[in-house]
């Protein structure tokens, strides 16, 4: 098995280190994916002298471009594939209402004492004589045995220097499967309120991660317990009331919600559809209504989650791009196939929901499949048996009328050139007619029948050919 520091840039950083008089370590993530048998290629040097120095050594070695940042005190050089950024030891204390640290040099213990974690603190000495020793003085390896997230010192001293550091333990502990200790849990809930210095591009990084975790679930659990996540997805925070009238209590859709993404997660969803598991209900609070003899219903919910997903985007400071629009377009459409399985599959609606899904269409069966959460096996199993039905008439409809990229086979340059009118809403009024025929099945997705439905429904309209204007596509 290869060794941690097998690789031959550790030996080139400690001849230069040895060369430039400073002690260099090898420390944070990469070490502890090292114990955790995950490969990292990103390698943090941390130096008890000049960070920056160092690199620019070992660059002139290797030949190869190094970035620094002064501002910051840290060099960055890309070397084979791998990351490697240099910096030198520090003690840090911060200022309350930033995060930007009055930096002093200091030693590695110094430095590893600053850091987040005890599994995030472990170094290896690149001296020439205990090269390769494992340097642990908070017991990061206790820690990574027993799957626990510490800090290294008072954690309300470690969280209030960076209050990212809050979710970053519960994103570690998400994705590792560990336990944050108690003592950590309460500072998070009593430190939850300094989140607000915090940008939002951070934040949302670290719910990726917790998104794109094994069991997401356990992340957005954790967030809530510790009293954050209401500050950061207050929408989400927002499902877990749960009322009661006339002894009619409704789902939690809190609890509800997660499943829904843990069950995304096991389908092997990417991050949007994850995203997208996420908020499906996020218009059930807002629509959420009490009717006598019905009980309660979350009528529209589809359509208000919808328009709520880029405001909830932007809060987060998340672009509102093709990702945005996808997961909207997702939560409107995540009630169309279930509504098909207890209604009949006619090929119509079939036609419809491919038009409307178009390529995301495999997304939405598997997000509608992951909404299943019922206890009653029974229903289940019923409601999966007849989402059966509605993917093979997916793929018979498809197979027959090509919807998913549904393209009108008659132009608006077309209906303009041969009536000879200029743009206009009637050009649509066409479109649309001749877009719904073939939706209903009414005539079949080809250009020869969509022309002559064009033809009477222009008559119809009292518009006449401009002249003898050929037909051509
Ligand atoms: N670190 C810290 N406080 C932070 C961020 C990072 O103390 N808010 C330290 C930790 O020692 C961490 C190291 O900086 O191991 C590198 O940080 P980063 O690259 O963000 O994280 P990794 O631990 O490498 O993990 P991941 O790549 O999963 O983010």
């Amino acid at each position: 098995m290869r060794g941690p520091l097998d690789h031959k840039i550790f030996e080139i950083v400690a001849a230069q280190a040895e060369k430039l008089k400073v002690k260099a370590f090898v420390i944070g993530g990469y070490v502890r994916d090292h114990f955790l048998q995950r490969e990292s290629t990103d390698i943090d040097i941390v130096v008890e002298g000049s960070g920056i120095e160092l690199a620019e050594a070992v660059a002139g070695v290797l030949h190869t471009n190094v970035a620094v940042f002064r501002n910051f005190g840290t060099a960055m050089l890309r070397y084979e594939g791998i990351e490697l950024e240099f910096v030198g030891a520090r003690r840090e204390s911060y200022r309350r209402n930033s995060r930007k640290p009055i930096v002093e040099e200091g030693t590695l213990e110094d430095d590893q004492l600053r850091r987040d974690f005890t599994i995030n603190a472990l170094a290896f000495s690149l001296q020439k004589d205990d090269y390769g020793t494992l340097i642990d003085p908070f017991g990061g390896i206790r820690d990574l045995d027993a799957g626990l997230i510490r800090t290294p010192t008072d954690p309300d001293t470690t969280y209030s220097d960076d209050p990212l550091r809050m979710i970053r333990a519960i994103r570690f502990a998400t994705q590792l499967g560990f336990s944050i200790v108690p003592e950590s849990l309460d500072s998070i809930r009593r430190n939850a309120e300094r989140l607000n210095i915090l940008s939002r591009e951070r934040i949302a990084d670290e719910l990726h991660k917790i998104l794109m975790a094994e069991r997401p679930s356990e992340g957005f659990r954790l967030l809530d317990e510790c009293g954050l996540l209401h500050l950061i997805l207050p929408s989400i925070s927002n499902l877990k009331s749960v009322e009661t009238v006339n002894g009619c209590g409704h789902k939690d859709n809190f609890e509800h919600t997660l499943q829904v993404v843990d069950n995304v997660a096991a389908a092997g969803g990417d991050l949007w559809l994850r995203w997208a598991a996420l908020l499906h209900d996020v218009g059930k609070p807002a629509t959420k209504r009490y009717e006598e003899g019905t009980g309660w219903t979350f009528h529209g919910h589809d359509f208000i989650g919808s328009k709520m997903v880029p405001g909830i985007f932007k809060q987060l400071k998340m672009p509102l791009n093709d990702k945005m629009k996808y997961v909207q377009k997702l939560v409107l459409l995540h009630l169309r196939p279930i509504a098909l399985v207890t209604e009949e599959v006619t090929d119509s609606a079939v036609r419809r929901l491919l038009f409307d899904a178009g390529d995301d269409i495999d997304d939405l069966m598997t997000l509608c499949r992951a909404d299943v959460t019922s206890k009653n096996e029974y229903k289940v199993k019923a409601i999966q048996r007849n989402f059966e039905i509605v993917e093979a008439k997916l793929i018979e409809v498809e197979a027959k009328d090509a919807i998913r990229n549904f393209k009108n086979p008659i132009s608006g340059e077309l209906i303009m050139e041969k009536y000879g009118l200029p743009p206009c809403s009637t050009i649509g009024v066409i479109k649309e007619e001749i877009k719904n025929a073939i939706l209903d099945g009414e005539i079949p997705n080809e250009f020869e029948a969509a022309y002559r439905l064009m033809e009477s429904k222009a008559a119809e309209l009292g518009l006449e050919p401009k002249s003898q204007t050929s037909k051509k596509k």
